[in-house]
């Protein structure tokens, strides 16, 4: 036999030579839940392994990330308290930007990136405006820009949203930029799906819609070419980095805006492809790091320059290690 692909699989060594994916913790992005309180560290029940940190508690877990050879982390904060109006979320002392001022304060060398969105904010738990129970979007526009320039006075280096309303990447970009940001980046949830899989988040952001469902502003899961369009529109409105969420169920419409745009792609895996795995692994029915290192080399090779992952952290342990 004059071919044999074996050949190149015979050793850790050989095949780390050959390996045509890179997956490294500098593509990680840690996800992190921040609360109201002192020395608080509360498990999320659904997400085993995440928990909701107070502000001065998250700052060691940040240390200990960076340390671990994390570069960048998305923060999602839970407010003291949630009204219709997401009044929380563009208050400049509100529990975002303390936590975005304590880690750009304390922990050197750790990219921060805020989630922009109502949902965590509202008592509807709906990621917009709501009026007669309809979720309306060009007044949510107003909140959302107004959300990501107190994150970008905070220190935020860089702003994500993520509600899926029409015209919010332009809206942002120009609040942004009015206000002195010009050179903050914003990566937008170009093809967010409604998805099962946000299941065991909604827990941890304590966010769950009271009443409906997201699917008058997400996507249908069934379209492709509708992603392709999103990715489209929030470039032409200044999205520098566009991305696709969940991974696993969509890894062919990453792999197509990749194609397409070959602008910087991020993936998120999200909590249900994370606390899947580790249900799994938790019956013995699993082994949890082989099958977290190919979920996420999966979602590298199909595509993405960078991958939100509740395994971040882990995953950047695991991967110091020597040649697999
Ligand atoms: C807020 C938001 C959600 C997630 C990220 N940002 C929840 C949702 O849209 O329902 C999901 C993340 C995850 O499941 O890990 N809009």
């Amino acid at each position: 036999m004059i071919q044999r692909p074996r050949r190149l699989r015979s050793s850790p060594l050989l095949r780390a030579l050959v390996r045509e994916t890179e997956l490294s913790a500098a593509h990680l992005v840690q996800p992190w839940f921040v609360r109201p309180g002192k020395n608080q560290r509360r498990p999320i029940r659904s997400m085993p392994g995440q928990y909701q940190w107070s502000v001065d508690r998250l700052v060691g877990e940040a240390r200990r990330a960076r340390d671990a050879g994390v570069s960048a982390c998305i923060l999602f904060g839970i407010p003291e308290s949630k009204d219709g109006a997401a009044t929380g979320g563009t208050d400049p002392d509100g529990i975002v930007p303390r936590a975005v001022r304590a880690l750009k304060e304390k922990v050197k060398g750790l990219f921060v990136i805020t989630d922009v969105c109502l949902c965590e904010y509202t008592d509807h738990g709906h990621c917009g405006q709501v009026e007669d129970r309809r979720i309306v979007n060009d007044p949510t526009l107003e909140v959302l820009a107004a959300m990501a320039l107190v994150h970008a006075r905070a220190g935020a280096d860089m702003v994500a949203p993520s509600d899926m309303m029409d015209g919010r990447v332009g809206a942002i970009r120009g609040a942004l930029d009015a206000g002195g940001f010009s050179e903050l980046p914003i990566m937008s949830y170009a093809a967010k799906y409604a998805s099962a899989f946000y299941g065991p988040f909604r827990d941890a952001a304590e966010s769950p819609p009271q009443f409906g469902d997201r699917s008058s502003y997400q996507m249908d899961p069934a379209n492709a070419l509708e992603a392709l369009r999103e990715v489209e529109l929030d470039l032409a409105e200044g999205a520098d980095i566009v991305m696709v969420k969940p991974a696993l169920a969509f890894l062919d419409v990453l792999h197509r805006v990749k194609a397409r745009f070959g602008r910087p792609t991020a993936a998120y895996c999200v909590s249900g492809e994370y606390s899947m795995v580790k249900a799994a692994a938790a019956n013995g029915w699993i082994d949890e790091r082989r099958a977290a290192v190919e979920i996420l080399t999966g979602i590298r090779r199909a595509g993405a320059d960078l991958i939100l992952t509740y395994w971040a952290t882990e995953a950047a342990g695991w991967l110091g290690g020597k040649p697999r």
